[in-house]
């Protein structure tokens, strides 16, 4: 018997993915709920594995395979894509599988073989609308190219209608439920967002075009099948939408106040411009750096129309996990939202200036010119802040107003 189990979507569709419990930190992603490394197994004449996992899981896939078929007589593996935790565990799976063929896009063969350094006959290309017939079913291919990697593509299973959609439509979720419908909505939205924020955001026009092609094919899909999270079969419709919303960076009335703050001067700043902001009527997410990883931050940005980012100056310099969280979320680039800095200083305050740079830089323009405070903030000090949370609040209700 098996250690572990594949677990049946279909009659010829099996998961034999892993489930990482432990995992919290995705190359600088805090993944609260651990994550799953999805794999799938097709049963026709020629059986083939969709994806592979994470190399240390490797003995899990390969225990679930076996839970339903000799690995033996796998025939084919494609890899939709070619990120090592959906790739680690290839070279040691071709080893115990030996299979007649290796698939994946002009562009995935490319990273594979810079990947695992691999002879260039080892990988068998697949372009868009290119078909692999597997027996009684067929397997299509689309290339969805820096939907998240240069590599990536999506196949579709038409008999069993199947989307296999690699990091699409996926979420960082360990748990030991398969399908969307046997996990909370709640959750479900969360870990979509934060995943969508974290992964996708920079690509969010890339996104929208990808939604309009899958809408023009219209495939029938009655499973989704991403790389991690879930098995979405109960709310496809749902997760679709949510992506083409989030693609759009709409702004709402909600503002993000990030800082770190030295002897609580720029807290207080930050206390008081939520105050201006909150007395308009927006809705305001105060997140002390200190307590607030910058990937939450991400995906608190989505919505948001303005981000106000504060910091003491500390030898000339922008506090460390501001200037860390700033270029982490530059490299998201977040639209659709005016910025502002603020912070206290004793002797040179340069570190507004420089957070004024930064959103500039990411092309968030300024809401208000950056309001700066010597040493303790007075109660003089604290009207300023509320009154340029108020200023920089007008500016985000033009922006929301104007959309
Ligand atoms: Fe889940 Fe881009 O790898």
């Amino acid at each position: 018997m098996s250690a572990f189990n594949a677990v049946k979507l279909t009659d010829r569709v099996y998961w034999v993915g892993a489930i990482d419990w432990a995992i919290r930190n995705f190359h600088g992603y805090q993944t609260s709920r651990g994550t799953t490394y999805n794999a799938f197994l097709i049963l026709d004449d020629k059986i083939t594995l969709i994806d592979t996992v994470k190399k240390p899981f490797l003995s899990e896939m390969m225990s679930r395979i076996s839970s339903v078929v000799d690995p033996e007589k796998i025939d084919y593996i494609v890899s939709n894509h070619s990120e090592m935790d959906h790739t680690g565990a290839l070279p040691e799976a071709m080893t115990i599988i030996r299979p007649e063929k290796v698939y994946a896009s002009p562009n995935g063969k490319k990273a594979l073989q810079k990947h695992f350094h691999w002879d260039p006959e080892t990988i068998t290309t697949v372009k868009t609308g290119e078909s692999l017939p597997l027996g009684e079913t067929t397997l299509s291919f689309i290339e969805t190219r820096m939907l998240h990697w240069p590599d990536s593509m999506v196949s579709y299973l038409a008999e069993e209608k199947i989307l296999f959609s690699q990091d699409g439509f996926g979420m960082h979720l360990a748990s030991t439920e398969r399908f969307d419908d046997e996990l909370s909505l709640h959750t479900l939205d969360e870990e979509a967002e934060k995943y969508f924020a974290n992964i996708l955001m920079p690509f969010s026009p890339l996104v929208t075009r990808l939604m309009s092609q899958l809408k023009e094919l219209d495939l029938d899909v009655e499973l989704l099948c991403p790389d991690h999270g879930p098995v979405w079969r109960s709310h496809i419709g749902r997760i679709l939408g949510k992506w083409s919303e989030w693609a759009q960076q709409r702004p709402t009335r909600k503002a993000i106040v990030i800082y770190d703050t030295m002897w609580k001067s720029t807290a207080s700043m930050a206390d008081a411009i939520c105050n201006g902001l909150s007395s308009l009527g927006i809705s305001v997410r105060v997140m002390p750096l200190s307590s607030s990883h910058m990937s939450n931050v991400a995906t608190e940005v989505i919505e948001a129309a303005a981000l106000i980012v504060g910091s003491p100056t500390i030898n000339g310099q922008i506090f460390p996990t501001v200037a860390a969280c700033m270029t982490y979320l530059g490299s998201l680039k977040p639209r659709n939202m005016v910025g502002a800095a603020f912070g206290s200083y004793g002797w040179s305050g340069e570190a507004p200036g420089k957070l004024e740079k930064m959103l500039e830089d990411q092309n968030i323009p300024l809401a208000a010119e950056a309001l700066k405070i010597n040493y303790v903030p007075d109660e003089d000090a604290l009207q300023k802040a509320t009154e340029f949370g108020i200023s920089v609040g007008h500016k985000l209700l033009e922006l929301c107003e104007g959309d």
